[in-house]
């Protein structure tokens, strides 16, 4: 009989967001008349702008003709698409060459699929609370040991809390193997879920650490576009010495609502290295091309003119429009609930808003008498982890009508 990998066993329970689908599923199959505000799952809801469903309409119809029909495109991604985004990151101070992008259908299956071209026994540190793809991934390729109280025994957790200002502190210097050494660090910022901004010392730092301990940086900017008050880090490549350590994450998700669309891009630059097991020095772009290559034939053509319809003056206004909607929300949730007595961070830089949870409830108590007594769907903290204890996210992603309403049932059913 064929064996399973194990490992899958070692997952907990279920992935957050189908498990809260089920619970307001039941909710909703047991109150057919309530009307339930979803602020759960970060998914956009206003349509695909103009600019970009045009793109992608002449895309089609080039699709359709004998001249112009397109069948495998670059695995990597087609070079007008390279071109527009290694322009981007020229125009945010970055350095990003076109080849040394990745276009692909999505950061979630990015930052899942890069830690296969890293050793198994890397050490990896995750924060905590922290987007629960990056640990699962890591669970299935055997990288995490066994769970012990929430936590995972080989994973190294960095506690990013109110406490530390959600900035989570750089492990002590260290050879390989040594005590507190990590080989694989997963930052995300703005980050999901608290909404907090690493500050650019904070980088600094992190890539120092890189440097001189040979780890690698997963960098996690599938929100950059969400940030609003100026000269905050956006890219992580703004920092002197990245390049060499730092892989970076990007999307159209949220950016450009392509939640359904699907399209990102990873960016792995020629200079970084790692070590294969004799100890020599390996570049880790040719792994991720020939990782890409083997298992993964591109983005469609119409999507990718859709994506790169966003770097035009139309395209980027069109969509900066759509993120400022969001962000009005946010800021609409989060004055909201301080006006109504809740202790709430994020939302100012990035679509969620991360609140303590009153009293001594937990997370999933809270979500369970928010959904029962406002019928308002938000996501507990302790799902990204245990220091997500005590926390709630609600997102910003929602038409203003809905946001406004389940502002006002939270105040009017909810005191804190
Ligand atoms: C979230 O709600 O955290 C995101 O929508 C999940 C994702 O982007 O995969």
């Amino acid at each position: 009989m064929a064996k399973i990998n194990s490992h899958y066993q070692k997952l907990q329970a279920g992935y957050l967001f189908p498990e809260i689908g089920k619970r307001v599923r039941a909710f909703a199959a047991e109150n057919p008349s309530a009307k339930v505000i979803r602020l759960g799952i970060g998914d956009v809801v206003l349509p695909l702008p103009g600019p970009v469903l045009e793109a992608m309409r002449a895309a089609v119809d080039e699709m359709g003709g004998a001249d112009t029909f397109k069948g495998y495109g670059p695995e990597q991604g087609y070079d007008f698409l390279l071109q527009a985004i290694s322009g981007h990151f020229k125009s945010q101070g970055a350095h990003v060459e076109p080849d040394e992008i990745f276009v692909s259908d999505g950061s979630k299956c990015d930052t899942a699929n890069i830690q296969e071209i890293f050793a198994t026994d890397n050490v990896v540190a995750v924060t905590d609370p922290v987007y629960p793809v990056y640990v699962d991934t890591n669970v299935m390729a055997g990288r995490t040991g066994e769970i012990q109280g929430g936590r995972y025994g080989k994973l190294v957790y960095m506690p990013t809390t109110a406490e530390n200002g959600f900035d989570p502190e750089v492990p002590r210097i260290g050879p390989q193997g040594s005590q507190g050494h990590v080989d694989l660090i997963y930052l995300c910022s703005p980050n999901n879920p608290t909404g907090a901004v690493m500050p650019r010392s904070s980088l600094e730092k992190w890539v120092a650490y890189a440097k001189s301990t040979g780890a690698v940086i997963l960098f996690d900017a599938a929100y950059e576009a969400f940030i609003t008050e100026p000269g905050l880090v956006r890219t992580i490549y703004e920092i002197p010495g990245a390049r060499e350590v730092a892989i970076e994450f990007r999307s159209f998700s949220k950016t450009a609502g392509f939640t359904g669309t699907r399209c990102a891009y990873t960016v792995v630059p020629k200079e970084l290295m790692a070590l294969n097991d004799k100890g020599e020095k390996v570049a880790v772009h040719g792994l991720w091309n020939r990782r890409q290559t083997t298992k993964f034939n591109g983005v469609s053509y119409p999507i990718q003119k859709a994506a790169a319809s966003i770097f035009t003056e139309a395209g980027s206004k069109a969509i900066r429009e759509n993120i400022a909607y969001y962000m009005e929300n946010a800021a609409i949730i989060r004055e909201g609930l301080k006006a109504a007595g809740y202790t709430v961070y994020g939302g100012v830089n990035a679509p969620y808003i991360w609140m303590k949870v009153p009293g001594n409830s937990t997370s999933w108590d809270f979500f369970d008498k928010l959904l029962k007594e406002a019928q308002v769907v938000g996501t507990p903290g302790s799902g990204f982890g245990s220091c997500g204890e005590g926390y709630f996210r609600l997102s910003a992603f929602g038409f203003r009508e809905n946001v406004l309403e389940a502002v006002d049932r939270i105040k009017k059913r909810m005191k804190p």
